[in-house]
């Protein structure tokens, strides 16, 4: 497991978010999540190397309809394969599953072979395939996944 500290970071951290924006313009070719939301559904993990550092990832979801939605996961390219986005979904699966929701969701790109690698390890399954997902410019091929990590049997 990571020797990272994770913890929520709510809208007034704007040091923390502002690091986020920053990992995120690196990661995708378009904002993943909207930092520094009020919204009462809105939900973020960052880790540091150390309690009160830099932020070196985040997960940003929301919560809608019974479901956790993962609108962003990302991990600074040389803080990579130490196992902090892994601790960052089990962090917010188990969030998830103290506040009873029903499952975590969450589309992924077709190539993105290292986030469904990732998330097929950590138990989400594909629900189904969708083309022209996303916009043409994003990642080459428009198609994604939405991959399901099922909380409770009515899922
Ligand atoms: C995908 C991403 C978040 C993974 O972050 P990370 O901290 O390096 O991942 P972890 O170290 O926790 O890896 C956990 C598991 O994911 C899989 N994985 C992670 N990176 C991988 C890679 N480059 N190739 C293949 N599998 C990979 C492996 O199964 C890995 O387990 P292992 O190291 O025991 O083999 C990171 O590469 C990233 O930020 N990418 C750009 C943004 C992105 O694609 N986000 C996902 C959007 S849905």
């Amino acid at each position: 497991m990571a020797t990272c500290t994770i913890e929520r970071a709510g809208p007034g951290d704007l040091v923390a978010m502002a690091q986020c924006m920053a990992i995120d313009a690196d990661a995708f070719p378009y904002a993943s999540a909207q930092f520094g939301a009020r919204a009462a559904s809105a939900r973020v993990w960052v880790a540091r190397d150390d309690p009160g550092g830099r932020v070196v990832g985040f997960l940003a979801a929301r919560v809608r309809r019974g479901a956790m939605h993962v609108e962003g996961l990302a991990v600074e390219e040389r803080a990579r394969r130490r196992g902090i986005a892994r601790a960052l979904v089990r962090t917010a699966t188990a969030h998830a599953r103290a506040v009873g929701l029903a499952a975590v969701r969450l589309h992924v790109s077709v190539t993105n072979a290292a986030a469904i690698a990732l998330y097929e390890a950590e138990g989400f399954a594909i629900a189904r395939a969708m083309r022209d997902f996303y916009p043409p410019s994003a990642f080459g091929d428009r198609g994604a996944l939405e991959m399901v990590l099922p909380l409770s049997a009515t899922a």
